[in-house]
């Protein structure tokens, strides 16, 4: 099929490629030049693993090209995907401008019958108002049909969640939408759900809260392991093993970042209370997500008693592992919150540094390092804040010897309490026994 994909970021991208892949022809549309002469000449822009391949696969294979105007996109294709950004708005809905402003243009073109179709996470009901925005200002009255088709996959995994999915959700209000729905994923071998566009548009943000609200559980969980003597992660073993439960999501730690979660939480509790409802469980989820980061930085206080003035090394500024996303990282807001309380800090991660270096302030207290022990080199103490790989693969005593006293807190859970012990740590992680290698 000729498809046109409107937004060229993390999903736009990771969905042009993987439908070209498919056989599909398939035009990005992106309003920055600059970043679709990148695309067209085979650079991903991003860091996602897969991506780069993919892209190149495509160019090469002419079923893939990228363009600057939504006219071209339009005259292309027959269905359009709309993966714009909705960023979070100042009250924590979700700012659909670019959506609108998308739809608005694409309707100017369009001479004839055109699937849109939702794919950015946008509240219930956005469908009925971009099937109002079409009608408004296409004057040619021509026939349409607006899906909703919520993407699930994550990032570092999405071409993988992208085309091997648990399930792929399809809202329409037609048949004719239904078909050309299930002819774009002829090839993929997954359940597919075919509901009205409300209830899809619904999944998106009822999966993504769930899953927030299942890190924030154990988030919860691992304060009551720590008052109460308990280990965290052999409770979310016992827990997990629970068929009805699962493990997946109950890494307990210094909690969710991210484009989606924090702000789609934030989104979700809006949408509800915009239609009358009690959200509380959900602002619930987002409370202990926004105190994780306070309490990680109490119990660095608690070991250093002065963190002004102390150098303090931190391990991760990506969101999360396999990413150079600093969105919403709480890595990110610790860095800030140590520079805050006069700290120097010394920092690493594999991959977001240079993403980093616009989020954080330009200052002599930072220094971004080149490696994990670099980092480590000289510090009071260390901070782990992303799960990268990496790090749970360190060489113990060179980080003893790189560290002026050997104090690590763990925001990841990456290290077996056993071996900190062993090789001489005080050690603080999070739901778990704080461990002194001294006694
Ligand atoms: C999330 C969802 O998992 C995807 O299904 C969804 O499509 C996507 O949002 C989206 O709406 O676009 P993503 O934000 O890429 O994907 O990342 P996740 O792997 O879900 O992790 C989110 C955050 O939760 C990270 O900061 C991660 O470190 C944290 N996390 C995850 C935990 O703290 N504990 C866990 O057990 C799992």
């Amino acid at each position: 099929m000729d498809i046109a994909v409107i937004g060229t970021g993390y999903i736009g991208l990771v969905t042009a490629v993987c439908l070209a892949s498919k056989g599909h022809r398939v035009i990005g549309v992106d309003q920055d030049a600059d970043k679709v002469r990148r695309l067209n000449a085979g650079d991903p822009v991003i860091y996602e693993p897969g991506v780069d391949e993919l892209l190149r696969a495509g160019l090469g294979s002419g079923r893939l090209r990228f363009c600057a105007s939504i006219a071209e996109g339009v005259a292309a294709s027959q269905a359009l995907f709309i993966c714009v950004g909705t960023p979070p708005s100042s009250d924590g809905s979700a700012d659909l401008t670019q959506v609108e402003n998308v739809t608005r243009e694409i309707a100017g073109c369009m001479d004839g019958y055109r699937l849109l179709i939702e794919k950015s996470t946008v509240p219930v009901k956005t469908a009925g108002w971009v099937e109002r925005t079409v009608r408004l200002h296409n004057h040619r009255q021509v026939d349409f049909d607006v899906a909703s088709n919520p993407e699930f996959t994550r990032e570092a995994m999405a071409v993988q969640d992208f085309l091997e999915p648990d399930r792929i959700v399809i809202g329409v209000s037609s048949e004719r939408a239904a078909e050309l729905m299930l002819e774009i994923y002829r090839d993929f071998d997954c359940p597919k759900i075919v509901t009205d566009v409300s209830t899809s548009e619904i999944i998106k943000h009822a999966s993504n809260s769930f899953l927030a609200m299942k890190i924030s559980y154990i988030n919860l969980i691992a304060d009551l392991c720590e008052a109460a003597g308990g280990d965290v992660k052999t409770v979310a073993d016992g827990m997990g093993l629970d068929a009805r439960i699962g493990r997946a999501f109950l890494g307990a730690g210094v909690g969710y970042g991210g484009s989606c979660f924090p702000k789609d939480v934030k989104a979700f509790c809006r949408i509800g209370e915009d239609l009358g409802l009690d959200m509380s469980l959900l602002h619930a989820v987002d409370g202990i997500n926004e105190r994780r980061v306070g309490q990680l930085v109490a119990k660095l206080r608690q070991a250093l008693w002065i963190v002004k003035d102390k150098t303090i090394a931190v391990w991760g500024l990506a969101f999360k592992a396999g990413t150079d996303d600093t969105r919403s990282s709480q890595a990110i807001r610790l860095a800030v919150e140590l520079l805050r309380e006069g700290a120097n800090v010394r920092l690493y991660d594999p991959q977001a540094a240079a993403r980093a270096r616009h989020e954080l302030p330009p200052s002599d207290e930072v220094v971004y390092c080149a490696s994990a022990l670099e980092a480590a080199q000289g510090a009071s103490a260390l901070i782990v804040a992303t799960d990268w790989p990496e790090f749970r693969e360190i060489d113990l005593a060179a980080l003893h010897t790189a560290l002026t006293t050997p104090i690590v807190v763990d925001g990841r859970n990456l290290f077996c309490l056993k071996a900190m012990e062993r090789a001489g740590f005080e050690y603080y992680s999070v739901g778990r026994r704080s461990v002194s290698g001294h006694g």
